[in-house]
């Protein structure tokens, strides 16, 4: 796995995370200590990517712990600042699940909140491994074993989860096979997390990459320059829907109707089974800033308004693959319906054997 990069990790008294806001330029960390600052930094994306919020929601909890014992808070104080960790940003399932598992540790203490947390980030690497060989594996069998041309949409790599990545896992497991001709990284509006994250990771890597508007996508797609398109995601619901970073739907439509397959490379942690379908998804909207304004200055006449969904949800029929840390399932065309049962039945098994 890719040792340098390190999201999140636990210092021993506080969150050590890798501030994304300033890359590619800088590589620099930040120690958080307090809830506040921690919100801040979920919110401003210092730390971001749907399983990197699970872990930095589980070492949250002993933030909140921490401070709780520093500025002498009751149980109400502290349950109150857990719950704004947990709802720091509303649409990566994988926050709010990453402070539940570690919420019913909180009357055990700190040593016991910090030791589940990790355990969430060393499943998250585990998880993410397993993720990436499985997806390199379905679509060398899908698509034959060649060199191939794949298409991502944001980041979904080491620096949105605890190490390796998913879509980018997948993208890593088939250059270490010698598969990968070319990356196209959509730049992912509005705050560039395909041309300041993805680009520095695929770089890094030594893998071949075009960074690329997002109004490109289809077009790249439907003039068959890509092979395949591998997404990550933030939230998926039983029946397969796929909530990811706004863009995401305009990428799986291009797939379609050009034949080329959309896999959704994502942890269980990220399947949320008591949503029945994507219409349930809450999705964020942004500052209007990241919208109606480019490094600080305005691109738009005074008075117009922003529109700013950080997220899309791609309906089931759509996906070809959900590949997780369990294998691949696929959805075959024209099976919609009995695909997503099919994929629901699978996740709740999956979740029940994860769970035991
Ligand atoms: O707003 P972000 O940068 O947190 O959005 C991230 C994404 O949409 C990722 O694709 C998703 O969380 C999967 S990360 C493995």
């Amino acid at each position: 796995m890719d040792n340098e990069v390190r999201t999140v990790e636990w210092t021993g008294d506080g969150l050590r995370l890798l501030d994304q806001t300033v890359l590619p330029g800088r590589v620099e960390h930040v120690v958080v200590r307090d809830v506040a600052a921690l919100v801040d930094a979920i919110r401003r994306l210092v730390v971001r990517g749907a399983p990197a919020l699970g872990v930095a929601g589980a070492f949250g909890v002993a933030v909140a712990m921490r401070q709780a014992d520093r500025e002498g808070w009751g149980r109400a104080a502290l349950d109150e600042a857990i719950s704004r960790v947990r709802e720091a940003r509303p649409t990566a399932v994988n926050l709010a699940a990453g402070v539940d598992r570690v919420r019913p540790l909180v009357t055990a203490g700190v040593a016991a909140v910090v030791a589940e947390a990790q355990a969430v980030l060393d499943e998250d690497v585990r998880g993410n491994q397993a993720i990436g060989a499985a997806g390199a594996a379905w679509i060398l069998d899908r698509l034959g074993d060649r060199t191939l041309r794949v298409l991502t949409h944001c980041n979904a790599g080491a620096l949105a989860t605890a190490g390796w990545g998913t879509a980018l896992g997948v993208v890593r497991a088939l250059h270490a096979r010698g598969r990968v001709e070319m990356v196209y990284v959509d730049e992912t509006r509005p705050l560039l997390q395909g041309s300041r994250l993805t680009a520095w990771e695929l770089a890094r890597a030594g893998i071949p990459c075009a960074v690329q508007a997002d109004g490109a996508a289809p077009s790249t797609i439907l003039r068959g320059l890509a092979d395949v398109a591998v997404i990550g995601a933030d939230r998926i619901a039983a029946n397969g829907d796929t909530a990811n970073k706004i863009g995401s739907l305009g990428v799986a439509l291009a797939c379609a109707a050009a034949g080329v397959p959309l896999v959704v490379a994502a942890p269980w942690s990220t399947v949320d089974l008591a949503l029945p379908d994507g219409r349930g998804v809450p999705i964020e909207e942004r500052p209007a800033a990241e919208i109606l304004t480019w490094n600080g200055v305005p691109t738009v006449p005074d008075g117009v308004a922003a529109h700013n969904p950080a997220f899309d949800v791609t309906p089931a029929h759509l996906v070809t693959a959900l590949v997780t840390e369990t294998g691949p399932l696929e959805v075959a065309a024209g099976e919609t319906p009995s695909a997503a049962r099919a994929a629901a039945r699978a996740a709740a098994g999956a979740a029940h054997r994860l769970r035991e």
